[in-house]
């Protein structure tokens, strides 16, 4: 199946380009998703399928790479089968013909399926939570998720340009980047993370101490693995493992779509980078305006100042 995927973009790659946004009840995603909305809001999931939900570029890739470990106790061989995104598929995705969609793919799959969506919560298909699925949220500090974006917005040729990286902070600031306001986005699920028993993870809490979050994951997926296999799991799943690992660093997606001599996916996975990009000016500018979106919620977030 990922050969007939990689060669499905490889067809595709003429009709390929960087889409225009288009609003989706106020939330800015990329034209072909707009177009389809309608079908993905009425995906009907399985009570066995796993939401893992993020604000694009908080650490998506990483978590679905636990997940899928945990799920197979640790077997490093059965989680190399295939790409990250056709184990564990795009919910809302959506590319020319013959590039299969999110739901394409979905479709051809048996639950339990472990699904990817960067979708703010109002968006996401309401079969989820009927259908009382899990759910795990993970959230990054707002400068961080902002310099990691700008720099897959550099390489990913199916994206708006970033343009100016003073630009691009505020267009993150204005909630106009693809999927929309950050600020929005990790505040709608906090807020319904207990009525809807999601799981809210923090980015930086896996790289403090990633063994603790991975047995946190586990205890949530009601698994119990032995010591000896999450510490496996934990070594598996570490940048540098993941980075080296061709079916978890997304070397398989031709450089039409991503441009990787630009800016690698496996960039640098690390916390506080925002240092390295952010002048003093515009940290305060940042800040000032972070103060005033958020004030109506304290979300643990960590260096982020
Ligand atoms: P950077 O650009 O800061 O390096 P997503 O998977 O949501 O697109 O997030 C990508 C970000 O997560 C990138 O951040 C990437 O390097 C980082 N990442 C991916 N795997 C990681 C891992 N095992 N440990 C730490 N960071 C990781």
């Amino acid at each position: 199946a990922d050969l007939d995927y990689y060669a499905a973009i490889k067809e595709a790659e003429l009709k390929l380009c960087r889409f225009p946004l288009e609003s989706v009840r106020g939330v800015p995603l990329m034209r072909p998703i707009a177009e389809n909305f309608d079908s993905i809001w009425e995906f009907n999931p399985h009570p066995l399928d796993l939401l893992i939900a993020t604000y694009p570029k908080a650490g998506t890739t990483w978590t679905q790479e636990i997940v899928d470990l945990l799920l197979h106790n640790g077997n490093a061989e059965l989680c190399k089968r295939a790409p990250t995104p056709v184990r564990s598929p795009f919910l809302e995705i959506v590319s020319p013909k013959p590039i299969p969609s999110g739901l394409d793919l979905l479709n051809k799959m048996d639950p339990p399926r472990m699904i990817k969506t960067h979708l703010p919560i109002q968006l996401v298909p309401p079969g989820f939570w009927e259908n009382k699925c899990k759910v795990i949220y993970v959230a990054r500090n707002a400068k961080d998720n902002l310099v990691s974006y700008f720099h897959f917005d550099r390489m990913n040729q199916t994206q708006p340009e970033p343009g100016p990286w003073d630009g691009y902070i505020s267009k993150f600031m204005r909630g106009e980047l693809a999927w929309g306001s950050w600020y929005d986005h990790v505040r709608g699920y906090w807020l319904q993370r207990e009525q809807k028993n999601i799981l809210y993870l923090f980015y930086e809490d896996m790289k403090e101490d990633p063994r603790r979050e991975v047995e946190r994951i586990m205890r949530y997926l009601d698994l119990s693995l032995s010591d000896d296999i999450i510490s496996r799991i934990v070594a598996l799943t570490s940048f540098k493992n993941m980075k080296e690992n061709p079916m978890s660093n997304y070397s398989c997606i031709p450089t039409h779509v991503f441009n990787q001599s630009i800016s690698e996916f496996m960039r640098k996975g690390e916390v506080g980078d925002w240092r390295t990009h952010f002048t003093p000016d515009q940290s305060n500018t940042f800040e000032e305006d972070y103060k005033n979106q958020m004030k109506d919620v304290d979300i643990p977030f960590r260096d982020s100042v």
